[in-house]
């Protein structure tokens, strides 16, 4: 499926850390104990992985602005998907469906067999949305061990 007109995915730049941090504010994926900047350094060191922005240009001004982004990745075993957004003005063009297969795409190529991902207890939008992506919820239970704390 073509990403539509006016939106395309690229790698992150630089250029794009302050936009992103936003757009992740306005979708409410940050928490107290993630500290944004620190997720993108740490993300940044992954040889393994993509992160991906999507952008939209718009038609009168030409201007790209940063509307969706996603993390993926892979360690030998499973992909993750992390931080995938779109801004709330973007959301139910298809976009978080484009940024999706641009992942899987992605995986597949690093031959990546299977995509684990965490999505927060209350959050029944994204739920809708994975399961509607052909993703179904596991019956593994997820532990965690915090490492670094961000707070
Ligand atoms: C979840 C999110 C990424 C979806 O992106 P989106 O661009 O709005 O989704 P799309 O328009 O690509 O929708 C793809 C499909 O999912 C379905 N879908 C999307 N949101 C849905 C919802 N709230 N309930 C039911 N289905 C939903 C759409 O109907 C669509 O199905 P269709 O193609 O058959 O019509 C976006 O809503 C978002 O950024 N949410 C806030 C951040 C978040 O929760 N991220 C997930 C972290 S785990």
């Amino acid at each position: 499926m073509p990403v539509p007109k006016n939106y395309s995915i690229v790698e992150f730049q630089e250029q794009y850390r302050k936009p992103v941090i936003a757009l992740w504010q306005a979708c409410g994926l940050t928490r107290a104990w993630n500290d944004p900047d620190k997720d993108i350094d740490r993300k940044l060191t992954d040889r393994n992985g993509g992160f991906f922005v999507m952008l939209f240009r718009d038609p009168a001004t030409e201007n790209d602005t940063v509307i969706g982004s996603v993390m993926a990745g892979y360690d030998g075993h499973r992909g993750a998907i992390y931080y995938l957004s779109i801004s709330p003005e973007h959301q139910g063009s298809g976009c978080g469906r484009q940024l999706m297969s641009h992942c899987e795409a992605y995986l597949i190529d690093l031959g990546c067999p299977k995509i684990n991902l965490f999505v927060r207890k209350d959050n029944e939008q994204a739920s809708a949305f994975y399961e509607g992506l052909g993703y179904t919820l596991e019956t593994s239970l997820a532990f965690g061990k915090r490492l670094i704390p961000d707070d």
